[in-house]
């Protein structure tokens, strides 16, 4: 009987290939027809395509893949561990309505293996938003599927999908990552919804933790604020008896885009972007020290914008002080005062992702008076706060237990309250955002007192403290340079004749123990690529020293710059800084190769980019017509991938502190590629985080703040992007602006925003090329980049945001910051107007 229906079957699907064969480009698979290796299925709006890939491995797989993008992009993968050995696989539906593939024998390797129920027909589709769904053919419903592939996904969550827990059955979706780049087979990373305690998504490596998004706050996952604007109000979390899920509605919120975790453990949100026909990294986790799962232990708060990143929350000290000085945060801090129960008070903090919330005490109908009422009459209460962040605050978290994973932010977070023994809390003055919470009012007039003494205290020690930092200081690099003697030997004999580097591993650095070496370039390898500087081969001049165009004898193009001699600094410190500079890599900053140093001189030695700086395309008449649209929007939002990457992803977190045209080169493709950065940290290796005697930088780009008191921060990078935006839409130098009565390029585009003309901006040289959306949306950001107040500019992870959210609303930009440099004295500011774009060294005098 078995055999019979069988081999019927058998016949069925002869027959079935012969009449269906290459019929099947729809997005359905019947029952009576088979999927071959040379067959795929495409949805309807032709987003996705279904069928047979293999990989360098030489395996094959089935699997969905998006169509109209190149170098496949794979959201699915049905066999991921049972590879077909060749291209001989068939899938079918077999009766009871199963999914099977089936190898060249003919054996089964992989099955959609469901538990059924009777199905009498039915038929497969491949819809759109990349599911694909078996169901039966009457079935109207559509979401009444006998199995979908959204319920069993690969690396990818797409927008539709969820992310969580069927509690009825104990059956989990997570998505975890391929083995590596060509093995999706399933690897070692993967990541989940925790719905115990308040909701979180952790992102796993093997048994590790790596990274927490942060807890729900009733909108978003607090710990990502950059995402939480654009998924706003979108993103839904489910828990009740039965499921707990969540929907990225809003995180994903255009059909092209996708989360993805890699084979390297890390998170990555990918939309695509129409206009430059590329894929966009729009986030990625963990990306900055601060996203590693408990970097600063328990009781520890970590701040990206600090140094270390790391601290304790008042009332808390380091537990392992030598492993903290070696950057090691993981043992937290400690209690100075023990607790004493009913007599103990709350620390309020601001802008805080709140601490893992695994095993917390929640109830969403108490107030925060409740809540705290509960918490001091516990004596195992260690913190409490609001479970979401909805109507001003609802609902009660309480901790007993140790707080892990903290965040400081400057805008995003919650609140938090923290339980102290009381005479802790009393040292609010210690900490800049510590406040008293409701119960410790009275303390305040005690504390100032007891501040202004301790005031006086602390500057007398911070003077002791400041001479003996000199002093170490000064011996380090004594230290460091005896050992440099020591080696320089060593390297005259290592005199290589036809290598382009001689490599010198001379000196590692005390915090920096991974040895890169540095490729040092011998000055005659660099004379002689350079036609011994030529003034033919003379490129420009910088604001740091001339630059060469060169071609090393094995063919390969460099530029040189030959630093001017007056930087003052020690080989060592120089070369120690060439090397951390180095290893910045990214698409949109120039390679730096090495450099050379030799008796007076220091060069560094960078690649070449064919097309130059953007100054000598954007302002060029001639030239500027070569610059449609597509490719200025793709110039804008390289540079702020490039930036991006300095403020946030890089391990050093540089401040450019020079961006400008002139400072964007150009490669074959037009890929828009920083210049200069780190130069300011090679040359000014002294300076604080916050201020500077040196004020590099050009007029027209530097920010009000920075131009006038020497302040700097990343958002001062921000503000000369903002100045660079305007400057490519409009094709205009924001200094030596003259047209109309406008004081500058920023007041003329602020004036036409305001006037709702702000298209009369662009240069007229694309007038025939550009997307309307797309330019004011270009001009919008540029506008908020450059406003007057720091706190006001974004940071760039949300520029990179609103320049690719094509549907969400930006913010209205206000007044932008004019640099005339009043402030600055007559006679620098009459040298500047002369020259168009000087770059300005002023040693401020004070
Ligand atoms: C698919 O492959 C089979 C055998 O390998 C071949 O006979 C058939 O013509 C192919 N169909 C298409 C559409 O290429
Ligand atoms: C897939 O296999 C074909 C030949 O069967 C080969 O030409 C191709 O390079 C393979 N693709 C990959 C990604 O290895
Ligand atoms: C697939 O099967 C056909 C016939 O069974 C055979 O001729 C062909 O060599 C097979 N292809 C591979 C890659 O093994
Ligand atoms: C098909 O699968 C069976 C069982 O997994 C295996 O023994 C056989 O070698 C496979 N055949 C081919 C051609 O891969
Ligand atoms: C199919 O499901 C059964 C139980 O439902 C399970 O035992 C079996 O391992 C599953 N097979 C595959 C290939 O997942
Ligand atoms: C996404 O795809 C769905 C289904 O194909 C479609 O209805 C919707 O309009 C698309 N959304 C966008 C923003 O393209
Ligand atoms: C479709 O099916 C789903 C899931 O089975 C069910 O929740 C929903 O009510 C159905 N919708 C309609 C219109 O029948
Ligand atoms: C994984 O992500 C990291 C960080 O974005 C990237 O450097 C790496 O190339 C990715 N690896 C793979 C296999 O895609
Ligand atoms: C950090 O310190 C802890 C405890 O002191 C130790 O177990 C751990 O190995 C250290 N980690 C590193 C990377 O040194
Ligand atoms: C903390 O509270 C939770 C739930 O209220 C409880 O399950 C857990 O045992 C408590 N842990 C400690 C250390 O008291
Ligand atoms: C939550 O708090 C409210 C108000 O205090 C109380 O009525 C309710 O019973 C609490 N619910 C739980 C589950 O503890």
């Amino acid at each position: 009987m078995k055999s019979s229906t069988s081999s019927k079957l058998q016949i069925y699907f002869i027959l079935s290939l012969y009449f269906f064969n290459g019929v099947i480009s729809s997005d359905t698979l019947t029952a009576s027809q088979s999927l071959g290796s040379n067959q795929t299925l495409i949805s309807p709006q032709k987003v996705f395509e279904f069928g047979f890939f293999n990989t360098t491995t030489s395996k094959w797989y089935l699997g969905i893949w998006y169509k109209d993008v190149p170098d496949k992009i794979f959201v699915w993968v049905a066999n991921r561990d049972t590879p077909l050995e060749n291209s001989n696989g068939t899938l079918k539906i077999q009766d009871g309505g199963k999914l099977v593939l089936f190898n060249q024998t003919d054996n089964p390797i992989w099955s959609s293996n469901q538990t059924i129920s009777s199905v009498t027909d039915p038929v497969l589709h491949l819809l759109d938003d990349g599911n694909l769904v078996l169901k039966e053919a009457q079935e109207k419903n559509n979401s009444n599927y006998i199995w979908q592939s959204f319920d069993h996904p690969t690396d990818t969550l797409l927008p539709g999908m969820k992310l969580g827990w069927n509690l009825d059955t104990g059956v989990e979706i997570r998505i975890t990552s391929w083995k590596s780049q060509d093995d999706p087979s399933t690897g070692d990373s993967h990541f989940s919804l925790d719905y115990h305690g308040v909701p979180d998504i952790y992102l796993w490596n093997k048994q590790q933790r790596v990274f927490r998004s942060g807890s729900w706050n009733g909108q978003s996952f607090g710990g990502v604020p950059i995402l939480s604007t654009i998924a706003a109000l979108n993103d839904k979390i489910v828990v009740d008896e039965h499921e707990a899920y969540y929907y990225p509605a809003g995180l994903l919120q255009s059909n092209l885009s996708r989360l993805v975790v890699n084979s390297t453990s890390s998170m990555e949100r990918y939309a695509w972007i129409e206009s430059t026909k590329d894929w966009n990294k729009v986030w990625s986790a963990p990306a900055l020290q601060c996203d590693n799962y408990g970097t600063c232990g328990p009781f520890g708060i970590c701040d990206s914008n600090a140094f270390p990143v790391c601290k304790c929350v008042t009332g808390f000290d380091i537990k392992n002080q030598r492993q903290w000085d070696l950057r090691n945060f993981s043992d937290g801090c400690v209690r100075k005062t023990e607790l004493e129960c009913d007599k103990d008070k709350f620390l309020h903090l601001k802008n805080v992702q709140l601490p893992e919330t695994r095993s917390v005490f929640v109830n969403k109908s108490m107030t925060l008076l409740e809540c705290e009422n509960k918490c001091l009459k516990d004596c195992s209460c260690t913190a409490y706060a609001n479970e979401e962040i909805t109507n001003g605050g609802t609902g009660c978290v309480m901790w007993n237990y140790s707080l892990v994973d903290m965040r400081q932010f400057t805008e995003a977070g919650q609140d938090i309250f923290i339980r102290l023994a009381a005479s802790d809390v009393g040292n609010f003055f210690f900490s800049d955002e510590a406040d008293t919470g409701s119960s410790g009012g009275s303390k305040k007039n005690a504390g100032m007192i007891a501040g202004i003494t301790i005031t006086i205290v602390i500057l007398i020690l911070g003077v002791i403290l400041f001479i003996l930092r000199k002093k170490r200081r000064w011996q380090r690099i004594q230290k460091v340079n005896n050992s440099q003697r020591g080696n320089s030997d060593r390297g005259q004999k290592t005199r290589l004749s036809d290598s382009k580097f001689s490599n010198s591993r001379e000196y590692s650095d005390e915090r920096n123990m991974d040895d890169l070496d540095l490729p040092l370039f011998e000055f005659h390898v660099i004379s002689d690529a350079t036609n011994s500087f030529s003034l033919a081969n003379k490129l420009g001049e910088g604001g740091f020293g001339a630059v060469y165009r060169g071609r090393l004898v094995d063919g390969q193009d460099i530029a040189v710059k030959r630093l001017s001699t007056s930087s003052g600094q020690g080989n060592v410190e120089f070369k120690n800084e060439v090397r951390s500079i180095a290893k910045l890599q990214h698409r949109n900053l120039v390679r730096l190769f090495g450099c050379c140093i030799e008796k007076e001189e220091k060069m560094l030695i960078y690649e070449y980019c064919e097309n130059n700086s953007l100054d000598s395309i954007l302002f060029d008449k001639a030239k500027s017509c070569k610059l449609d649209w597509p490719m200025r929007f793709s110039i804008i939002c390289g540079i702020a991938k490039g930036l991006l990457y300095l403020h946030h992803d890089s391990r050093f977190r540089i401040i450019h502190r020079d961006l400008k045209a002139s400072n964007v080169l150009l490669d074959k493709e037009m890929n828009p590629k920083i210049s200069d950065f780190g130069i300011a940290r090679i040359f000014d290796n002294d300076q604080t985080h916050s201020s500077t005697m040196r004020i590099v930088g050009t007029y027209g780009y530097m920010s009000p703040e920075y131009a006038m008191g020497g302040y700097f921060s990343a958002k001062s990078d921000v503000f000369s992007f903002g100045v660079l935006v305007l400057e490519i839409i409009s094709g205009m130098k924001n200094r030596g602006f003259h047209q109309s009565d406008d004081l500058n390029l920023l007041g003329h585009a602020w004036r036409l925003w305001n006037e709702g003309k702000a298209m009369e901006l662009i240069d007229s040289s694309y007038a025939d090329s550009y997307s309307e959306a797309e330019v004011i949306r270009c001009i919008n950001v540029g506008l908020i980049c450059v406003q007057e107040k720091i706190e006001d500019r974004p940071i760039m992870p949300s520029v990179v945001m609103m320049l690719n959210s094509e549907t969400s609303s930006l913010p209205q930009p206000k007044h932008p910051g004019f640099v005339l440099g009043r402030n600055l004295g007559e006679s620098d500011s009459s040298s500047a107007v002369t020259i168009n774009e000087v770059t300005v060294t002023i040693i401020n005098g004070r």
